[in-house]
């Protein structure tokens, strides 16, 4: 069996990490007998200096076939954020339908939580962010601009179907965890979208009786990360809290650099995307030293969703031994003074 993997490394640390994750990706392939053929796609910001554009015009027509896609990071400190994100990532997202963001967020063992008091798996939870509207639809404008009177309008936009796809993925998920979802709002202050997102929970609910809803405000939702995470398994928000929140889980389960992500469409029309949840991190790229552990288990995600769930388990499991190893290396954004290299060459030696 072959799998297709359109590989976008893009900027910054995302070839670095992206480069690392695909070695240990070709030897699990090896070791579980099926085969990888990756095609690079080398986007991003530097071609958008040279050419205008972060990719070309018919960048989704060329991912369209492929199997999954893997994507680096994106973002350069020379050219405007939303430039460049409007320019790549964000349209394959919404192009490709990917309506369901996954990230887990895992308290590995070995790693210490700025938790106090938090051991391996006491945290554990899954974040489904909905992935193609809400707070970043892109519905607005400018006007007036140069004049004390300009104005920025941006709307948030919630449609039932992307509303329900996404709930419904969560409520699925909780269903073959422990039976509990945590729907995450806004709806004291924002009473259209958020009181409208309430209502597709409550009639998504129905469907699963078996499964208990909680729901809490984003601003309390923050503050218990912090304060209970144990308690919670499976959360779902809109695109713009799920963001925020699934930082914090990064961070209370030990680094950026070890949180995957899948951008799933779920009928399957088009390629699912998998992603470190980190950005390009201009501020150590190119010193050997970035984190490769959140691009390799995105691509356990990638794998687990070819099919290949042993594969997909080995790399999770190697991960996890690391971590759980005083003697392995790490990066510093795990305390150590190893490279990404020695990283990946100590988890290539554990598959
Ligand atoms: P960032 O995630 O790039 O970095 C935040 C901090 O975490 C930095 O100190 C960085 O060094 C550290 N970090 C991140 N990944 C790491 C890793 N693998 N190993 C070790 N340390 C790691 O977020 P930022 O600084 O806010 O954003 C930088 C750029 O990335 C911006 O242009 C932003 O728009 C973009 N961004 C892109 C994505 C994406 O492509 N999915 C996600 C977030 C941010
Ligand atoms: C992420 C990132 C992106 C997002 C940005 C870079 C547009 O922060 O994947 O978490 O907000 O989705
Ligand atoms: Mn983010």
């Amino acid at each position: 069996m072959t799998h297709r993997i359109a590989v976008i490394p893009g900027d910054g640390i995302g070839p670095e990490v992206v480069d690392a994750s695909l070695s240990i990706v070709a030897d699990a392939a090896d070791e579980y007998g099926f085969s990888i053929e990756t095609t690079r796609f080398d986007w991003g910001s530097e071609r958008y200096v040279e050419t205008g554009a972060m990719m070309p015009e018919d960048a989704l027509d060329r991912l369209e076939s492929f199997d999954a896609i893997l994507l680096g990071a994106v973002g350069h400190p020379e050219v405007p954020d939303h430039v460049t994100l409007h320019g790549l990532l964000l349209p394959i997202r919404k192009g490709f339908d990917q309506g369901v963001c996954v990230r887990p967020s895992v308290l590995f063992p070995g790693i210490e939580s700025p938790l106090r008091g938090y051991g391996a798996g006491d945290i554990d939870f899954v974040v489904y962010r909905e992935n193609t509207e809400g707070e970043y639809a892109d519905v607005g404008g400018r006007e007036h601009r140069g004049f004390p009177h300009d104005v920025a309008v941006q709307s948030a936009v919630f449609t039932r179907e992307a509303t329900e796809t996404v709930v419904r993925a969560a409520f699925e998920a909780a269903s073959e965890r422990e039976g509990t979802l945590t729907s995450v709002t806004k709806s004291n202050a924002q009473a259209h979208s958020m009181v409208f997102w309430d209502e597709v929970v409550d009639d998504v609910a129905t469907e699963y009786p078996a499964v208990a809803v909680e729901r809490l405000l984003v601003d309390a939702a923050c503050m218990d990360l912090v304060r209970r995470p144990e308690e919670f398994d499976v959360l779902v928000a809109s695109n713009l809290f799920g963001d925020i929140l699934t930082d914090i889980g990064a961070q209370i389960t030990g680094s950026m650099g070890l949180a995957p992500s899948a951008n799933v469409d779920p009928d399957g029309d088009y390629p699912s995307m998998f992603e470190p949840v980190h950005g390009s991190a201009p501020d150590i790229v190119g010193r050997g030293i970035a984190n490769p552990i959140a691009a390799v288990l995105s691509c356990s995600m990638l794998l687990d969703d070819l099919g290949e769930g042993d594969a997909a388990d080995a790399l999770w499991d190697a991960v996890s031994a690391q971590l759980d190893d005083p003697g392995a290396p790490r990066t510093p954004d795990l305390g150590g003074d190893a490279g990404t290299e020695d990283v990946t060459a100590d988890l290539r030696s554990r598959l």
